[in-house]
């Protein structure tokens, strides 16, 4: 039997933070793992392009992804691991994406509309395409499902309306693909809990890669003061991330006392932090291994932009012939 074709993304922003992790990467991880379905994983550098940017820090961070991706479990032989930048059909399909695409779809998707109001003074037309690119990204390997956070449900169900829309137009080339929700999960900012832990705000961010001093220090000055109502979602967002990371006993531990009233925050943090730089351990070293191997980094993402390749040319090659593209 032939088996699904899965694939999805991660904007090149930043290196990741605990929430990327447990909302994205550990998952696809545990998607390869499973060994069900073949899997396309790229690092989204061109959408990267659509916010504020510097390019130094862009090549710094897209390589950092890449080895976080490899440290975390996702393995150059199970999985397809490339760049988007370098599939260069990715752009030529937005292109004609974006050519089938009334404005108005473009300017109601809510990201669009939030990142605008973020970036007032850089609200560029790639903002606005950036659904059309993403529509290609998917559609070029014609993916039975694309995982993704509920905030890009959005995008995935404008991806399927392009597809419609096409092969209504010129003829049947793309299948819908089927919404797959990864776990919803929100981890919240360690400076703001009522916030999400973001990319665009590092203050709030806990990152995968810190050292043990640092998610100490990071984590003894998170926000745990209690709200109006007495609750702290401080102490909610700590006790959830106890959940993912902690040791048994300290779950159990700070459950109880958590249920007693007998919380105390800065026991909590601690045992918390301690777990949290064990947790990662591992990772930190073997991506500091792999960034010191740029040349095998370089090897993985040949491998992978020519696998990817094989895909999307053969796609591209359908789309041009229905449109009359010699
Ligand atoms: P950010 O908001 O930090 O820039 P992205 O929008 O690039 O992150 O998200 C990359 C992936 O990580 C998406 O699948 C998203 O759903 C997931 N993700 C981002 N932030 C969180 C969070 N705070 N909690 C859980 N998942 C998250
Ligand atoms: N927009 C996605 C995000 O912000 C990243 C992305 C770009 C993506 N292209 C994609 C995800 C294609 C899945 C499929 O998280």
């Amino acid at each position: 039997m032939k088996k699904e074709r899965i694939l999805s993304g991660i904007r090149a922003t930043s290196k990741l933070h605990i929430g990327n992790y447990l909302g994205a990467l550990k998952q696809f991880v545990e998607i390869q793992n499973n060994g069900e379905a073949q899997c396309y994983f790229f690092i989204a550098d061109l959408h990267a392009l659509t916010t504020p940017f510097e390019p130094k820090e862009l090549r710094k961070h897209t390589l950092e992804v890449v080895a976080e991706y490899i440290a975390a479990g996702l393995d150059p032989k199970k999985s397809v691991i490339f760049l988007q930048n370098q599939v260069h059909e990715h752009s030529e399909l937005a292109w004609v994406f974006e050519c089938i695409t009334p404005l108005g779809e473009l300017e109601r998707m809510t990201q669009f509309k939030d990142k605008a109001q973020q970036h007032k003074t850089n609200i560029n037309a790639g903002l606005l395409c950036y659904p059309a690119l993403m529509s290609a990204d998917i559609l070029l390997y014609k993916p039975n499902k694309v995982p993704v956070g509920d905030d890009q449900t959005q995008h995935i169900e404008l991806s399927r309306i392009i597809a419609r829309k096409f092969n209504k137009q010129f003829g049947q080339v793309f299948p819908e693909p089927k919404n797959y929700l990864l776990k919803p999960l929100r981890i919240m900012s360690l400076a703001d809990p009522t916030k999400k832990m973001s990319k665009s705000d590092p203050k709030s961010c806990l990152f995968i890669d810190d050292e043990p001093n640092t998610i100490r220090e990071k984590i003894k000055k998170a926000v745990t003061a209690t709200d109006g109502t007495g609750k702290s979602a401080g102490a909610e967002n700590l006790l959830g991330l106890l959940a993912h990371f902690g040791s048994h006993a300290h779950i159990e531990h700070f459950n109880d006392m958590q249920q007693m009233g007998t919380l105390k925050f800065s026991e909590l943090k601690e045992a918390l932090a301690t777990d949290i730089a064990e947790h990662f351990a591992e990772f930190r070293e073997k991506k500091k291994e792999l960034l010191a191997r740029p040349e095998y980094l370089a090897e993985v993402l040949g491998e992978g932009a020519r696998k990817a390749r094989e895909v999307a040319r053969e796609t591209l090659r359908e789309v041009k012939e229905k449109i009359g593209l010699l």
